[in-house]
């Protein structure tokens, strides 16, 4: 029971917004005993995001700039908590060497775009969609990467697209990406989990 307990794979997911991708992936691995999701990280104190953690017995961490960028008590954190791989869900700071160095290959996010078009600073919620629907493009769709020091492009792990029409307002196209979003995260988060050794084993 011990050495399978030990097994478990361990994520964290960092979210400051209504957090209905991290609801999913929370579902997603629920009734999953090889995975568990132990940890929710927010920089907003008033995220709904973290009652739905409460809700799952997940534990929850309030981040401030301060603890981010000139400490490294996350890290302790994560430590505490085993954790082997984080996902970003809404979560809009970038994330400082320290960390994208001691997660190397083990923390992603997703892109509500095709990146590498669509991305950068200032290039979150509605505003990605009003940008495709400015450029005209036929599809959007949704990329899931590997985070590194700059917004939006670490390598790509995962796209998947969907078909628009000149109709679509900036509106529908974010619901057409939300729902690739919740479709495709968390099967992705688990096959990399599947393919990555525990990171202190
Ligand atoms: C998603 O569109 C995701 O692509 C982006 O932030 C949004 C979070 O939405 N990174 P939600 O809080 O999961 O509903």
């Amino acid at each position: 029971m011990q050495g399978k307990y030990l097994n478990v794979k361990n994520i964290a997911i960092f979210a400051s917004g209504t957090g209905s991708n991290a609801r999913k992936i929370v579902e997603h691995f629920k009734e999953n005993p090889d995975f568990s999701v132990k940890l929710l990280v927010s920089n907003r104190a008033d995220a709904p995001v973290l009652d739905m953690a409460t809700e799952n017995g997940i534990a929850t961490l309030i981040l401030n700039r301060k603890m981010f960028y000139e400490s490294e008590e996350i890290l302790t954190a994560l430590q505490q908590h085993d954790i082997d791989l984080i996902a970003l869900a809404g979560f809009l700071w970038l994330a400082p060497s320290y960390l994208v160095k001691a997660y190397e290959g083990r923390m992603v996010n997703i892109h509500p775009a095709l990146l590498p078009a669509f991305g950068g600073k200032g290039m979150h919620g509605i505003h990605v969609h009003e940008a495709v629907k400015q450029a005209g493009v036929a599809q959007s769709g949704i990329t899931i990467h590997f985070v590194n020091e700059q917004y939006d492009s670490g390598s790509i792990l995962f796209q998947a697209t969907c078909p628009l029409s000149p109709e679509d307002t900036a509106a529908d196209i974010a619901r057409k990406v939300l729902q690739l979003e919740h479709l495709h995260y968390a099967p992705v988060l688990q096959e990399l989990l599947t393919n990555i050794p525990k990171l202190h084993s």
